[in-house]
């Protein structure tokens, strides 16, 4: 047992130690294996978030490097052309903060040291505000977005939080909706009883397989690679939006049927005072 907790402790994290004995030694010997599981799914998954970054920080430094060069180089023929190439840049650049952004913040999750706010907030004033911000981008795909709030009073709509954060929430789940629908609406309910509050977002879009939703909340995860690049996201922002949710000791379930649409159904603990 020595040698292999040395042996894991230089990194060779396969090493096993035989198990078999039903006492205390059996038990230590079980603890080691599993100590060195542990430390080889961490192993594995550090290594694959670093690739995951690697990849999603070079698509948009490749466009920046060849657009600025095209222009550099005066290789366009019209205004429309070099405006549409600078278009490309700022769109690349924005991109890349946000990435930076979200990456931020899953390391400060990951830290255990993400600062929270914790206030009473209006859960009802804080969607208005989302439908506002993200009206212009459902008008521009022809979406309908509409807000039913069934909550009876504003004693009813307070939950302890942080209010940028679930703006941040709402806005990531509702980008989504519009992202992945072609045509219909989007709908967000509120409801409420003694201990909590529902928010759904709801739309008439793509769907996803049954298959695919545990797996949404993954970081980096995308339903089909092809799809992703259509839609040109990270596959971060649903693992955020898990861990913001949780943060303020909610949770966060999916539904989806393909070609009809999906429903993201959030659980806040409402405060009484
Ligand atoms: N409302 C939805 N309808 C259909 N598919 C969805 C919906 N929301 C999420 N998905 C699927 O789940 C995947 C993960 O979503 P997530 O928000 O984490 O990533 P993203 O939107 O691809 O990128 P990012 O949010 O980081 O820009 C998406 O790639 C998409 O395939
Ligand atoms: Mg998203």
């Amino acid at each position: 047992m020595e040698k292999a907790a040395r042996q894991i402790a230089k990194g060779n994290y396969n090493t096993r130690t035989i198990q078999k004995s039903g006492d205390e030694l059996g038990s230590l010997a079980r603890a080691i294996n599993d100590l060195a599981f542990s430390l080889q799914r961490v192993n594995e998954q550090r290594r694959e978030f670093f690739a995951n970054i690697s990849h999603e920080l070079r698509t948009p430094m490749t466009y920046l490097k060849g657009y600025s060069k095209v222009l550099r180089e005066g290789r366009w023929k019209t205004e429309e052309e070099r405006n549409q190439y600078l278009e490309i840049i700022d769109h690349e650049a924005t991109r890349l903060t946000y990435l930076v952004d979200d990456l931020f913040d899953l390391a400060q999750m990951d830290e255990g040291r993400f600062n929270l706010e914790h206030k009473k907030v209006n859960i009802n004033e804080i969607i208005k505000l989302v439908v506002k911000k993200t009206a212009y981008k459902a008008l521009d795909q022809n979406l309908k977005i509409e807000y039913l709030c069934e909550l009876s009073d504003k004693e009813d709509s307070i939950v302890l939080g942080d209010p940028l954060r679930l703006e941040q929430v709402l806005i990531n789940l509702v980008e989504n909706a519009i992202k992945y629908t072609k045509e219909g609406s989007i709908t967000i309910y509120t409801v409420s009883n003694d201990e909590n509050i529902k928010i759904k977002v709801r739309d008439t879009g793509i769907g996803m397989e049954e298959d695919e939703l545990p797996y949404i909340f993954e970081r980096f995860y995308r339903v089909e690679k092809s799809r992703s690049r259509a839609f040109g996201g990270t596959g971060l922002g649903l693992s955020i939006v898990k861990q913001l949710i949780e943060l303020h000791n909610g949770t966060i379930e999916v539904e989806s049927t393909v070609g009809e649409g999906t429903e993201f159904t959030i659980i806040l603990p409402k405060i009484s005072d």
